[in-house]
């Protein structure tokens, strides 16, 4: 069995797989309903003193799952901040989870938030939260829907605040000044300028990141004409299906600043987007909707998932676990052809007749119509050269692999549909 043990900002931490900030870390009940599940780690349902978003509409959770297949796990939802006042929360709440992870062997991470960009007013929170015993404290800097329900005043309050690298600075430096303990800022997928938000918390001196809080996200139900859930764009817009968005700010960020730790999630539902975010140069990574959308058993899958998979894979510790921030590029660096892409493709399918199925998925996705099937022949399919583009729509989706891009110069196989594909152009054809 790997050893799946790790470490994240100087802690010791049981194995990678978490649970981020949600209901399941408010009270000491859902700590131990969820970290019974075998969790390395928790962050606590943030805490604030705002009046508005710890009230929420009930019913609260609206998934999208009668709306098709695809949306299967796809949900909205409308719960805010934690819900309870926050003087009861800190003298009856906390001591208890504290007490539960420490049982447990569970680090506890706490999450608080203040007025937004008003520095001021997150200082308090951390005295208090450092004071009672937590080591590490994360600012829910990031939220998508903390103005529901608050005043006017109060708009700036969540993903605003990680929009903007000033803003992000200046909050960021106020709290790591404040307290001793390790500071973690949430960023929002909403960004833009992920790396520059990001190298703005570290020149600031966080000490770590977490990424990313949920989009906003509205539904409309054609069939009674209404919205679905509350009427309007609502707080969190979860899913699987957002975790390549998710991915790409979160590696923005690894591959910029490295050296600094950061806590993964966003659409992580298995032990291979467990996988998937170690690569992307997370040190810990976090399951928030999955446990909603399919379970609290998704938690345990996951870390026996994650171990069986290490040991396939020879890898004996997360250390061994390949780090491709470091292949990280934008696409504008990525050798192609040039001055102009050429008008007849270099690069078209090459079609495995033992192995193909006559299905003629390849046929119907074509999106320039180069792909013929005779189904009557039984042959293989075939492409026109003059319509095929190259694209690799056919390759990724034949399912039983009978499809590779070749260059149709050199025989080069350029991708077979899956990792990375080929750098192909020679200086000759680009630039
Ligand atoms: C029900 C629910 C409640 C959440 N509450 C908070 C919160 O209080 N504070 C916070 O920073 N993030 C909160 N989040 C965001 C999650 O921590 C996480 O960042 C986000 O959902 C993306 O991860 P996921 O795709 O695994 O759900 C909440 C998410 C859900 C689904």
């Amino acid at each position: 069995m790997a050893d799946l043990t790790t470490e994240f900002c100087g802690f010791k931490v049981k194995n990678p797989v978490g649970v981020t900030s949600c209901d399941f870390g408010g009270v000491e009940k859902l700590v131990r309903r969820v970290g019974e599940q075998g969790i390395g780690w928790i962050i606590g349902k943030t805490v604030h003193k705002i009046d508005g978003p710890h009230r929420w509409p009930r019913p609260f959770f609206y998934s999208l799952r009668r709306f098709g297949n695809d949306l299967k796990d796809t949900w909205c939802c409308s719960q805010m901040f934690h819900n309870m006042e926050y003087e009861r929360w800190l003298d009856e709440e906390l001591p208890k989870c504290l007490k539960t992870c420490k049982e447990l062997d569970i680090l506890y991470i706490a999450s608080c938030s203040g007025i937004g960009p008003d520095a001021e007013t997150w200082i308090p929170f951390l005295k208090d939260l450092a004071e009672r015993g937590c080591k590490l404290i994360e600012l829910d800097t990031g939220g998508p829907h903390a103005t529901f329900g608050a005043i006017d005043a109060h708009k700036d309050v969540g993903a605003p605040l990680a929009l903007d690298p000033d803003t992000a600075f200046k909050v960021t430096k106020a709290c790591v000044d404040a307290v001793d303990v390790p500071i973690i800022f949430k960023t929002t997928p909403q960004c833009v300028n992920a790396a520059a938000v990001a190298v703005a918390i570290r020149n600031a001196g966080g000490h770590a990141i977490s990424g990313n809080n949920a989009f906003y996200g509205a539904w409309i139900d054609h069939e009674t004409g209404t919205f679905y859930g509350v009427p309007g764009s609502m707080g969190g817009l979860l899913g699987r299906a957002w975790q390549p968005f998710s991915l790409a700010k979160i590696l923005e960020t690894t591959a910029t600043i490295p050296e600094v730790p950061f806590i993964g999630g966003g659409g992580v539902f298995t032990y291979d987007d467990v996988a998937r975010h170690l690569m992307a140069g997370c040190d810990l990574v976090g399951m928030c909707s999955a446990v909603y959308s399919r379970g609290i058993g998704v938690l345990g899958k996951a870390i026996t998932g994650l171990n069986k998979w290490m040991d396939e894979k020879g890898y004996k510790s997360i250390k061994d676990i390949p780090d491709l921030t470091k292949d990280f590029m934008y696409l504008r660096d990525w050798k192609r052809e040039g001055p102009y892409m050429q008008d007849t493709t270099p690069v078209v399918p090459e079609f495995d007749d033992a192995k193909c199925t006559r299905c003629g998925v390849c046929e119907t996705l074509c999106p320039y119509g180069a792909i013929k099937l005779d189904k009557d022949a039984g042959t293989t399919p075939v492409y026109e050269l003059d319509k095929c583009y190259g694209c690799g729509w056919c390759c990724g989706h034949c399912t039983p692999n009978a499809i590779v891009m070749k260059n149709r110069k050199t025989g080069q196989i350029v991708w077979n549909g899956y990792g990375e594909i080929a750098d192909w152009v020679t200086d000759e054809e680009g630039y």
